[in-house]
């Protein structure tokens, strides 16, 4: 018997480089599928992906009215928020408890929480003197990048590194872990709650490396 892939929605704002990890690697496994994509921006890149993966796109024109965020996740079983800028409302959240994740490009909860998005983490961690940084998936709660952590993976931060060439190097690592963790989440049944380390996921540092993977 073959049971049917896991339908997720991505919520996206910018370029939608993680939504085009799950799409190229969803279906490798099967075991998750991109149903649909929800953007906040009618001009994000993310939706140029989904279009030209055939994949559903919702472009919402008040990410706060939360029939408009019902009926775009209507069917959907897995939520991820993939560089999606908005506050999801409590009540949506409330909703999708266990059922909706966020990546975020460092090891929380250093280094998150509101206006934490983009260029700013990375300039953070440098400001810092971190030598480690890295890539975290978390369950959504009702405060910016809170809720219970379900895997990260750690990314060294190199001398000399700029913002820049510190978040692509972040960046390789969410496209490897994001896909994993929402395969795994789909392999386990939703809403699930467990966390995933490093070792589990069979994944090594060597793999962050830009020049070795991707
Ligand atoms: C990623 O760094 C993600 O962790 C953060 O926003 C960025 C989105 O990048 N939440 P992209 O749109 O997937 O390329």
């Amino acid at each position: 018997m073959t049971i049917a892939p896991t339908p997720v929605a991505v919520f996206v704002s910018g370029g939608g480089t993680n939504l085009q990890a799950l799409i190229d690697e969803l279906p490798k496994t099967g075991a998750a599928r991109v149903a649909r994509v929800v953007s906040d921006h009618a001009d994000a890149g993310a939706l140029v992906r989904a279009r030209r993966a055939g994949i559903d796109a919702v472009v919402l024109s008040n990410p706060k009215d939360q029939g408009e965020l019902l009926n775009a996740v209507k069917g959907i079983e897995l939520v991820v928020l993939a560089g999606y800028l908005q506050f999801v409302p409590k009540p949506i959240v409330a909703k999708f408890r266990g059922r909706m994740i966020n990546i975020h490009p460092a090891l929380l909860p250093a280094f998150g929480g509101k206006g934490m998005y983009g260029r700013r983490v990375h300039e953070a961690v440098l400001a810092s003197g971190a030598t480690i940084t890295g890539v975290t998936v978390h369950y959504v709660d009702e405060q910016y990048d809170h809720g219970p952590i379900i895997a990260q993976w750690p990314v060294p931060v190199r001398g000399g590194d700029t913002a820049e060439s510190l978040a692509a190097r972040v960046l390789k690592a969410e496209h490897v872990l994001l896909p994993r963790v929402v395969t795994a989440l789909a392999k386990a049944g939703l809403p699930h709650s467990f966390r995933m380390f490093v070792d589990t996921l069979d994944m090594s540092l060597a793999e962050t490396d830009p020049m070795v993977r991707r």
